[in-house]
């Protein structure tokens, strides 16, 4: 099996199973939009969450319906070249798990570039460059939003991956590196004259982190900055009223969803509903069964890809993101934080489903987790 490619490529040694591609999840609608040539069936997007959106995620999100595109969690482009264990699961894929984008990162134009042709010689889709990663590992070795202090050298990097390869490579970041460093309006705008087929903007600076709301007048700048490319807006979307805001007060042609489809899987299906004119479509609420059925798939996709240990270890971080949006009782969380085996995890399923709504703690915000303290520690 081969994956979607200009190219013709050989198979895939990344690509997990052996399916027929998923039915028309890719054709265009009335909600779709194109972008980089590829016809996607919603404007609602699944942002990167490294850690979290891995293929088990992205393919159980996928299932629960609405998303238009989801993006790996960013792979450094040197170790995808040199074939590092680690970058080579994170652009792992599947039939199903697709439209997908890989994003890759890092400071040095031959690393990307060389990232980039592997990725367009293996048959990936598409390409997205980090340019938003806050976190000193990511900027310490120029890439992530370090990038955006230097308006030459990011344009010079962007020019080469896209004149690299065929493949459509968009481009995600931030406002700017802080308030007096906005420079994401003109870095779009000489992006999209570098031939990048999107922009996706998280409307905070490099020093805001995860703190403050996002400001929508500084993605709204960005819309207003290309003159014909999407512009994908990101940050603190929780709900459909706030997916729909972020187009109307900005402008965006899309929308991209991180934290809030951790917390609530089913947000893309909300928003597809009440796009559809369902009066109740944004109230839709999974039954208990179906709330735990998302649970279990979740949990299966990932022992199918790695095998009982690790998953066991991978999955606890759910816990936190899971628990009360799906009615988790307190102790039967605090034992998806710890439990060994795939039996075990069945268990607490199974008591899950049964005791399903009897959780005693209101929804949290503290869950909501990302790096914290002083951003210049991070
Ligand atoms: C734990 C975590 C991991 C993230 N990993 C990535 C990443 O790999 N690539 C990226 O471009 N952004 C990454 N982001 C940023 C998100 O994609 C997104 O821009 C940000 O969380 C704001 O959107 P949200 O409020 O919908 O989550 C990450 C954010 C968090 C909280």
């Amino acid at each position: 099996m081969t994956m979607q490619s200009a190219t013709a490529p050989p198979p895939s040694p990344a690509v997990l199973g052996d399916q027929p591609p998923p039915p028309s999840s890719a054709e265009p609608t009335a909600r779709g939009i194109t972008l980089g040539g590829r016809h996607l069936a919603s404007r609602y997007f699944l942002a990167p969450l490294a850690g979290y959106t891995h293929l088990a995620f992205r393919r159980v999100i996928r299932e629960m319906g609405g998303v238009g595109l989801c993006t790996t969690d960013l792979v450094q482009a040197s170790h995808l070249v040199s074939g590092t264990r680690w970058a080579r699961e994170l652009v792992q894929t599947h039939s199903t798990d697709t439209p997908l984008t890989v994003q890759i990162y890092g400071g040095e134009v031959r690393h990307m570039v060389a990232a980039a042709r592997w990725l367009e010689d293996h048959g990936y889709q598409a390409i997205d460059i980090n340019m938003g990663c806050p976190m000193a590992k990511i900027t310490g070795s120029g890439g992530g939003a370090r990038l955006m202090c230097n308006g030459d050298g990011a344009c010079q990097l962007v020019g080469e991956v896209v004149r690299a390869v065929r493949l459509p490579v968009s481009v995600k970041m931030r406002l700017g590196w802080d308030r007096s460093r906005l420079t994401a309006p003109l870095l779009a705008e000489e992006f999209e004259q570098l031939g990048v087929c999107a922009i996706t903007i998280h409307g905070r600076t490099r020093q805001q982190g995860f703190t403050g709301n996002v400001c929508l007048e500084g993605i709204r700048a960005v819309v207003e900055a290309v003159k014909s490319i999407p512009v994908v807006g990101n940050g603190d979307v929780r709900t459909v009223a706030d997916a729909l805001r972020m187009r109307r007060e900005t402008g965006c042609a899309a929308v991209a969803i991180g934290r809030g489809a951790l917390m609530d899987p089913w947000i893309f299906r909300r928003i597809a509903l009440a796009e559809e004119g369902d009066p109740q479509g944004a109230e839709f609420t999974p039954s208990p069964a179906e709330q735990t059925s998302f649970l279990r798939r979740h949990f299966e996709l990932m022992v199918e890809q790695h095998g009982e240990f690790l998953s066991c270890r991978n999955f606890r971080k759910f816990a936190a993101w899971y628990g009360a949006r799906l009615g988790i009782p307190e102790d039967l969380e605090d034992r998806l934080r710890q439990f060994e085996s795939v039996a075990e995890f069945a268990a607490i399923a199974d008591q899950i489903e049964e005791r399903h709504g009897t959780r005693l703690e209101p929804l949290p915000t503290a869950l909501i987790r990302t790096p914290n303290g002083p951003v210049e520690y991070w």
